[in-house]
């Protein structure tokens, strides 16, 4: 036979299984009597790190890059267009950045000197460019000691790239000392790149200082606050925890870098700024702008879990650089410090207001504790020196704090030596939930639904703290979050929830990224300086999270769990407050599958609901221009006797939903 006629009788052949394999109606049982675990509230969350412009220049609403002159070139983000910056000759006035000794954690402030007020401005580029609204109110505000009264008028515009003024406002500086001014306007335009333009009256010396930027309208109205669009997303996944600061940022490239809680709580503008790790990561991606304020700190991330109905899940450093950078160690005899934060930690959160931490979330407007339950220690580390310091945390804190459940960490991937050592000894040590991670191929996500089907179930529970799959390889920047990453999450997801048992918190990652300004992809959400959209991952999320029940239910085939064969994928649950039933199905095919879900054990109305993710490519993605191409279209359906019939798409995550009578 030549070569052409074989692989056309082999093609035939494939399509022919293929096509009797999906042509058959394909029979699940479903029994709704029997609870065969709970699904603990926890089950599906979100993880935030400060990566991809995530916190400053996204999440947090802060508008103006380098607000306090404390970045590495403490002018990054200023230009002076009319100035030379070189000498004091200039003719229209110089910006400079003056050290102030008495100040230790906000040192830098900015001391203008103008000979010519008509031709000297400074320009704040934010993070590239600021979104302006037509109409919306922006709040400024910036602290100035003006020397000898010389200025008389400080004036505040938004412009355009040609320079036209896009709303405008002004500040009369009367103190000779430092004070705070505030001003607010109306931008007159929508505009995503906007600058803001600072330009004087007068001439003379005025320093500068926490120059700040804020649209009115954040989230819940509140100063310092956050941007609404984004957390909107967030609410609408309801998710069950909120995990943060990270990631590899808890750790630090050194330990100096690493993640300090103590320093991003109290007056904003005394929180020290540090470098973000992510900054210079990738040579992909250079961040040299990329640094922490810390305005989005501890006391926001609890709130904002507070506003979400999320468990907050703070991960602290446990005495560990990132092991992929310089893996610094404190030694032993030195990590009471670390151990102390994480103690403090729990009395910021919990205490009463007459401790010392409680009094300063106290005074920070939460005097009602967070209710905090869960505490991670170190984020992706591995080896001995982990679990040597591991013990001492939760020594410590299970002696002071005994309820307090501990997160620990099994290392940076799913198998492998440093995988099976930590488990191994978190085992022995009998840990209450360990962190796993996997950044994998979409084939693996499909090929992994059976994962936890073997863990001990009297073994420590699982947090799948970090999951995302790669459409190309972990860390490379042509990863997309597309259809065929999303629904294999989805399969995969099945599995997570048929072990609820075992699994017990779980959370894609990253977060969010701002589209001009990221470092990792793929990513859940995607925002602009005016926009954010949930990508097809976000909505499998949702789709999970916003259905997760609280009773696990079995759902077979032929009296086995729906794991793969034939590309379906299954799971099911009760929800005891809305009285439903729900199964989720995920047909990873590129054909229709025709499915017979006979619901057993209790009475169900007639009517039920469809819930249905697909899209017909496996390239297909969610974008700026395109924002919900992949998001669930609902609508009734009608079971016959106690069957829900129904076909699933090709490439599809469908979720039926059946009120018990
Ligand atoms: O999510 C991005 C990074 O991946 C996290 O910071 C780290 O924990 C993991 O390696």
């Amino acid at each position: 036979m030549k070569p052409n006629l074989i692989t056309k009788i082999t093609l035939c052949g494939l399509l022919l299984n293929g096509f009797y394999a999906n042509a058959q109606k394909t029979n699940l049982e479903v029994n709704t009597a029997t609870t065969v675990t709970k699904i603990q509230p926890t089950m599906y969350g979100v993880f935030f790190e400060d990566i991809n412009f995530a916190a400053d220049g996204g999440l947090y609403a802060e508008m103006i890059k380098n607000r306090s002159f404390e970045f590495e070139a403490p002018l990054m983000g200023w230009e002076q267009p009319n100035s030379d910056k070189h000498s004091f000759n200039t003719t229209s006035g110089i910006a400079t950045t003056v050290k102030a000794l008495e100040n230790k954690t906000n040192p830098s402030f900015c001391r203008v000197l103008i000979n010519d007020a008509k031709g000297f401005s400074m320009i704040n580029e934010g993070f590239r460019g600021m979104g302006i609204k037509k109409d919306a109110k922006y709040n400024l505000s910036l602290k100035a000691a003006n020397h000898n009264g010389a200025i008389k008028k400080i004036i505040i515009q938004f412009i355009d790239k040609n320079k036209k003024v896009l709303g405008e406002t002004s500040i009369v500086p009367t103190a000779n000392d430092w004070k705070g001014y505030n001003a607010q306007f109306t931008a007159t335009q929508t505009e995503a790149k906007a600058q803001l333009k600072i330009t004087f009256e007068g001439n003379g010396t005025i320093d500068l200082d926490m120059i700040s930027l804020f649209p009115e309208d954040t989230w819940m109205n509140r100063k310092n606050g956050m941007r609404k669009d984004i957390v909107q997303l967030l609410y609408d996944m309801k998710p069950g925890f909120l995990r943060f600061p990270g990631g590899c940022i808890v750790e630090g490239r050194t330990l100096a870098q690493r993640y300090q809680w103590k320093k991003t709580v109290g007056d904003v503008e005394k929180r020290e700024t540090l470098i973000n790790r992510w900054n210079t990561e990738f040579t992909h991606k250079p961040a040299p702008d990329y640094f922490q304020t810390f305005g989005l700190g501890f006391f926001e991330y609890f709130q904002l879990s507070e506003d979400l109905g999320a468990q907050p899940l703070p991960i602290l450093s446990c005495g560990m650089a990132c092991q992929f950078n310089t893996g610094e160690l404190v030694p032993m005899e030195e990590l009471d410090p670390y151990v102390q934060d994480a103690l403090d930690l729990i009395e910021f959160a919990n205490g009463g207001t007459e401790t010392p931490w409680g009094r300063v979330r106290s005074e920070m407007g939460h005097p009602k504790p967070f209710n905090l339950k869960y505490i991670g220690v170190g984020n992706e580390q591995w080896g001995p020196d982990y679990i040597e310091r591991y013990k001492v945390f939760e020594k410590a804190i299970k002696a002071k704090y005994p309820k307090m459940i501990i997160v620990s960490g099994s290392g940076p991937f799913p198998e492998g030596d440093y995988f099976e050592y930590g488990m191994q000894e978190l085992k022995k040590l009998n840990a209450e939930i360990v962190d796993e991670h996997y950044y994998k191929s979409p084939q693996w996500f499909r090929e992994n639904a059976t994962r936890y089907d073997s863990y001990d179930r009297k073994g420590p529970k699982i947090f799948a703290g970090e999951y995302a799959a790669q459409s190309v390889a972990i860390a490379s920047p042509d990863n997309r979050n597309n259809w065929e990453c999303a629904f294999s999450e989805a399969a995969f997801m099945t599995g997570l929830e048929r072990n609820a048992e075992v699994v017990n918190l779980t959370s894609y990652a990253p977060l969010m990224a701002h589209e001009e300004a990221w470092q990792w992809t793929p990513d859940l959400l995607w925002f602009n300086n005016l926009e954010a959209y949930g990508s097809a991952n976000y909505y499998v999320q949702k789709l999970f999270a916003t259905n997760r029940g609280t009773d696990l239910i079995a759902i077979t085939k032929d009296g086995k769990p729906v794991t793969g064969q034939n590309n379906l994928f299954a799971s099911a649950v009760k929800d005891s407050n809305s009285k439903e039933v729900i199964v989720k199905l995920v047909n990873t095919s590129a054909t229709a599958q025709e499915v017979n879900v006979d619901l057993k054990g209790t009475k169900l109305q007639t009517k039920g609901t469809i819930i249905t993710l697909t899209s017909p490519n496996l390239q297909d993605e969610n974008s700026f221009a395109n924002p919900k191409k992949i998001s669930p279209t609902e609508k009734g359906f009608n079971l016959k006797g106690d069957k829900a019939q129904t076909s699933l798409p090709p490439y599809s995550v469908t979720v039926l939903k059946l009120k018990m009578k």
